[in-house]
């Protein structure tokens, strides 16, 4: 018998996992902000409201945005104001030291840091590098006329695109990149007590504290080196801890969300009738393609917020100390935002970059016009070199009954493996 849809675990629950969409739709009738059963915390379906409480850092605490709402509070909400004792509690929580989960004057100062990172000069030569890369890798696979692209290409090429963005010295970039192709995935479905493991970010932080003093001593033009000398909008100085944590987060967000974006983004490419063939008429039409993919399956399914004052979403009442879902993915596929095609793949859609797969306000994704360019470029490096390309029948089924495994996760939305055949382009 099916379990009641009240009685899912959104953390823990397989089918959940394997079609969240569905998970929010039946969710959905109970209004665009409900509370869940299994867990004291409330559910954001609606996209005004999920747009709502991520513009509203002045009653919503980004603490609990890695570690989620999947847990109590560490600490007995008292009174209709809890900012002091979150902020008393932030050890306690999973990345409380990272900039997504600052709040106020903290946040604000470095997220400055962020703005100083993304040059043109630098991202003028990265782009350089992305499109040499890609091309390598796509021709590699091309020549063998299959490939697995999660792990073969879309997880390497997001490690090595932000390890030359950043300055981490060739030599070191593949150690990084075998010990993210190790790590266990964040928000894991299946370890329900420690769902999100920093061992891969510790590892990472090791790294980036000896670049950065580096270059502090010895600056070069990369990003670490900017930020090694970089000062607040204040004139004051961030500690070589902000730094550390700053610039393994920046490595570290990056990854898995773009390597499966891509994925996401290809499994629509390709199964979508007639959409490969648009684009390879007219690749102006890639950004659109993304787009909308990112509207329908984007690669961060939710985030989460905990209320720090007494407030409301819409009418409806949020006492101190109430964790909140904010489901991204349900926002991208509410019907009053999108209309009664909103589960269906439309180029063009009006209105379409208004989408919050990338987050909004404050905490919005530092990064997205680079994974929005990693992904366009490896688009271009394998229709540039192929005729075709089409999902392996023999892994993932016939067309209209493939299968397909996900990432484990509650917070990432992507495939495990994604398995093509391509043809090599003839003339
Ligand atoms: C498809 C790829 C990506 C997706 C779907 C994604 C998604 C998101 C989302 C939803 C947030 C907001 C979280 C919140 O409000 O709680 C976020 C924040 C962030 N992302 Fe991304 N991200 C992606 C790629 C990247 C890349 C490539 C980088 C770095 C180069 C990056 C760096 C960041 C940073 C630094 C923040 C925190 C910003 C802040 O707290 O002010 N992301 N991302």
């Amino acid at each position: 018998m099916t379990q009641p849809i009240k009685e899912r675990d959104y953390f823990t629950d397989p089918g959940v996992l394997r079609d969240p969409y569905q998970y929010f739709e039946e969710m959905r009738p109970r209004g665009p902000v409900c509370q869940l059963e299994t867990h004291d915390c409330l559910l954001v379906t609606g996209f005004e409201e999920c747009v709502e409480v991520l513009r509203n850092p002045a009653d919503f605490s980004s603490l609990n945005s890695l570690a989620s709402s999947a847990f109590p509070l560490p600490f007995t909400p008292e009174g209709s104001d809890i900012s002091a004792q979150l902020e008393a509690h932030r050890d306690k929580y999973v990345g409380g030291d990272m900039v997504v989960t600052y709040d106020d004057g903290h946040h604000t100062n470095v997220r400055a840091l962020i703005s100083l990172m993304f040059t043109p000069s630098r991202l003028k030569a990265n782009a350089a590098f992305m499109r040499e890369y890609a091309g390598e890798l796509a021709s590699k696979a091309i020549a063998d006329g299959k490939v697995e692209l999660v792990h073969t290409i879309a997880t390497p090429y997001v490690t090595m695109v932000i390890a030359d963005l950043m300055g981490v010295p060739p030599e070191d970039r593949t150690l990084f990149e075998a010990k993210i192709a190790e790590g266990q995935t964040v928000g894991s479905i299946n370890d329900p007590d420690s769902p999100t493991d920093m061992s891969v970010v510790y590892f990472i932080a090791e790294f980036m504290g000896r670049y950065l003093q580096e270059r502090a001593a010895n600056p070069g033009e990369d990003l670490l080196s900017e930020l090694a000398t970089a000062s607040y909008p204040d004139g004051s100085k961030p500690d070589l801890i902000e730094l550390i944590s700053l610039s393994t987060f920046m490595f570290a967000a990056g990854q898995d969300t773009s390597a499966k974006l891509l994925a996401n983004a290809m499994r629509y490419v390709v199964d979508e009738p007639d959409l490969q063939q648009q684009l390879r008429e007219d690749r102006s039409l890639i950004p659109w393609m993304l787009e909308e993919v990112l509207r329908l399956e984007g690669s961060s399914k939710a985030t989460h917020r905990v209320a720090r004052r007494d407030t409301k979403i819409g009418d409806i009442a949020v006492p101190a100390g109430k964790q909140v879902i904010v489901a991204l993915a349900a926002a991208g596929r509410d019907p009053k935002r999108w209309g009664d095609d909103a589960n269906e793949f439309k180029l063009k859609r009006p209105g379409i970059k208004q989408h919050v797969s990338f987050g909004r306000g404050s905490h919005t994704c530092a990064g997205a016009p680079l994974a929005r360019a990693e992904v366009a470029t490896m688009f271009n490096a394998f229709l540039d070199q192929t005729d075709n390309i089409e999902i392996s029948a023999a892994h993932h089924g016939a067309r209209g009954a493939r299968n397909y495994e996900f990432e484990p996760s509650f917070i990432i939305r992507g495939m495990d493996n994604l398995h093509l055949d391509l043809q090599a382009k003839t003339k």
